[in-house]
């Protein structure tokens, strides 16, 4: 019996690409360079799926591009704000993403971040490449110690609550802003906040967890940024569309936001050139979910839902 056919947009592990083609008629990317819409549209000609990943726009329109044969698009990745979801559910494609698998690794990215802006990793590091540095002094470069600070949590998902589950180990008070109130046994000692003016003025630090897309755009404006405390930390490895890159430089530069840790862009991969300007803020290339076992995972997750949607069944990992 003929397998079916799935595309796959970009290299995918080892591990991960050996099942697909096991499984299926694979057409992969070796070269991993990005597939433009026109590109996925073309490729997919008589697939039954589409493995795709976050830097790929899927919108309304290249969906309704899409031929018939395709029943079902996985993203390898969690975040679908690049897929455009209600036009492919109209067309009967289902939609799959990966929750869940890659939820402590992002966490790592994000702690990583904060650690490494509030203690200026960056710039010591930058130093110590430099061949300037002096030696130890008792001023140099003195960060903000992290540890029993308040941690302000916009999101508190999956990676949001495994964020807070590290930040206790730094016996920091985890504060949180979301559109609901979690139960008690997810919220443990985090301090819930209905409204931005309750919740920012509380954030010493402030790590961004909320997904993409229209709802959050620019949600860190300069207004936001006003109310937290003077000299607060940022960070954002969740999505670059939820920060208005211009306020937050604006306040890297004022000092009214201390330093930033970014590992996501608007428009990424282009970078305001504000940010390359700053020593203050540490500039990651999207690592969050970065490591094998997480990629792993994620490609298995996704190639489950395509499994069951190819089955007739309905798949855990469907967002539509
Ligand atoms: C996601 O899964 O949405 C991440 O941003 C990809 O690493």
């Amino acid at each position: 019996m003929d397998r079916p056919t799935l595309l796959i947009t970009r290299r995918v592990p080892p591990a991960v690409e050996a099942r697909a083609v096991r499984d299926y008629d694979a057409r992969l990317n070796p070269e991993d360079a990005p597939r433009t819409a026109a590109d996925i549209v073309r490729l997919a000609q008589g697939a039954a799926a589409i493995l795709c990943c976050p830097a790929e726009q899927l919108d309304a329109e290249t969906i309704a591009a899409l031929p018939d044969t395709v029943r079902v698009i996985a993203t390898f990745s969690v975040g679908y704000d690049h897929v455009a979801v209600d036009a492919a559910t109209a067309r009967g494609i289902v939609v799959c993403n990966t929750p869940g698998v890659l939820s402590v690794a992002t966490a790592e990215t994000a702690m990583l971040l904060l650690l490494a802006a509030a203690r200026r990793a960056g710039e010591g590091e930058r130093l110590t490449r430099s061949g300037q540095w002096q030696g130890w002094a008792p001023t140099q470069l003195l960060g903000i110690q992290v540890s029993g600070k308040r941690l302000g949590i916009f999101g508190m998902g999956r990676i949001g609550r495994e964020v807070a589950r590290m930040a206790r180990a730094f016996d920091m008070q985890v504060h949180y802003r979301d559109q609901a109130r979690l139960p008690a046994e997810l919220e443990q000692d985090a301090v819930y906040h209905a409204a931005d003016e309750s919740f920012l003025p509380q954030c010493d630090m402030l790590s961004l967890h909320a997904p993409g897309g229209d709802p959050t755009r620019h949600w860190l404006d300069a207004r936001r940024i006003a109310l937290l405390p003077q000299g607060a930390v940022v960070v954002n490895a969740a999505r670059g569309s939820l920060v208005d890159d211009a306020a937050l430089i604006a306040a890297l530069r004022s000092g009214q936001v201390s330093c930033a840790g970014l590992d996501v862009y608007d428009g990424e991969p282009a970078i305001n050139p504000g940010y390359l300007q700053l020593q203050n803020v540490v500039l990651l290339p999207h690592l969050g979910s970065a490591t094998l076992e997480t990629r792993n995972a994620m490609g298995f997750l996704a190639l489950d839902g395509i499994d069951a949607v190819l089955a007739g069944s309905a798949p855990a990992n469907a967002v539509s």
